[in-house]
């Protein structure tokens, strides 16, 4: 007997300002056309003054757990991915168990960037397969808004605020690839790279938040690569093809990277979960964020097979196989 991770429940939250391109005209050297044809980005959302990455991630959860029917007590673990949260400590997570009315269990923020949520399934995963939990929540919640420089137009357009959830449970499979839940992951990180995309301030160097500094350019570069190549590993590791893959759930950074991505691992982008054009790079976010509204759209059905792909700080990248 094999013990899986199964997806029972997933929702997400965007706050509801909403800023469209053009926005940005008025006060950079940019443009509408620049933003869609270069990224595919049409508008974002931002969080409201006061709004913060644990509420966020509270009405996500809130939202998975309605639909998996599970009750927050129940939960054995809260984990969030998170880079932007509301305070050095304590984590997101102990602040949305808290918000759940939870008294029981644990909870933790993980910080990979943009990967983050890739690198939360990985733990969830770990610790369901080894029998240490049964039910857990799996966060990503990003106020990124909040560390922009508005004058870098080279960044400030890229990004937007959100949550998404994902209520995993332990159930028995038989250990091949028909088993619903995850299948295997891929996780890869290289310190080398920290100059392409990082924050410059953080409590033990400027005592500040800080702001994004990215060398875009070359990230593009390193991104289509390396998330074939971390894509194709998960998927060999769950001993399927590429041609096994129902949806690719990418990491939402540039429409550009979807679809170079898409095509070095021979799929049509028909295939592909696109929420870019409506929130922007939502970091740790994005992920779920894609796979609640994909699973919305109808587009992700259970027993559908989902590899999920993301980089970024570190830099962080991996890839995950699930079957829905
Ligand atoms: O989530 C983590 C992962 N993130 C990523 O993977 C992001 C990866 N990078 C990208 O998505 C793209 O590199 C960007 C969207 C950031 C930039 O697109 P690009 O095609 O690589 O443009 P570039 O950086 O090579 O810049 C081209 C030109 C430059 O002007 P010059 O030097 O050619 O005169 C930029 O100054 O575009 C200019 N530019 C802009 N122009 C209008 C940069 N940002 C803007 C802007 N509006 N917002």
């Amino acid at each position: 007997m094999t013990i899986r991770a199964v997806v029972t429940g997933v929702g997400h939250y965007l706050p509801a300002r909403v800023v469209e391109n053009a926005e940005f005209e008025k006060t950079l050297d940019t443009s509408d056309e620049w933003i869609r044809t270069r990224t595919g980005i049409e508008r974002r959302h931002f969080a409201e003054e006061g709004e913060t990455t644990s509420m966020m991630g509270t009405a996500a959860a809130k939202a998975a757990l309605a639909d998996a029917g599970v009750d927050a007590s129940e939960i054995d673990a809260v984990i969030v991915a998170t880079s932007t949260p509301d305070l050095t400590f304590p984590s997101v997570a102990t602040m949305i168990q808290k918000e759940l009315g939870m008294s029981c269990g644990f909870a933790f923020d993980v910080q990979a960037v943009c990967a983050g949520f890739i690198y939360a399934l990985s733990n969830a995963n770990a610790q369901i397969v080894s029998g240490q939990v049964k039910k857990v929540l799996v966060i990503g919640a990003e106020t990124f808004s909040r560390i922009m420089d508005w004058t870098d137009r080279s960044t400030c357009v890229l990004f937007g605020d959100g949550a998404g959830a994902l209520v995993l449970e332990a159930q028995e499979g038989k250990g091949t690839p028909e088993d619903r839940g995850i299948l295997s992951v891929d996780l890869n990180s290289d310190g080398n790279y920290k100059d392409m995309l990082y924050v410059d301030g953080g409590v033990s160097t400027t005592g500040t938040a800080g702001k994004l500094r990215m060398q875009g350019n070359a990230l593009f570069r390193q991104a289509v690569q390396k998330l074939a190549s971390t894509a194709e590993t998960a998927i060999g590791k769950a001993g399927l093809t590429t041609q096994d893959i129902d949806w690719i759930v990418p990491h939402q950074a540039n429409i550009r990277i979807i679809e170079g991505t898409a095509k070095r691992l021979g799929h049509a982008m028909d295939q592909v979960v696109v929420t870019v054009q409506d929130h922007g790079n939502t970091s740790a976010a994005s992920i779920p964020l894609a796979m609640s509204v994909g699973k919305e759209r109808g587009q992700i059905k259970t027993g559908d097979i989902c590899v999920a792909e993301a980089i970024g700080g570190g830099l962080a990248w991996g890839a995950i196989v699930i079957r829905w």
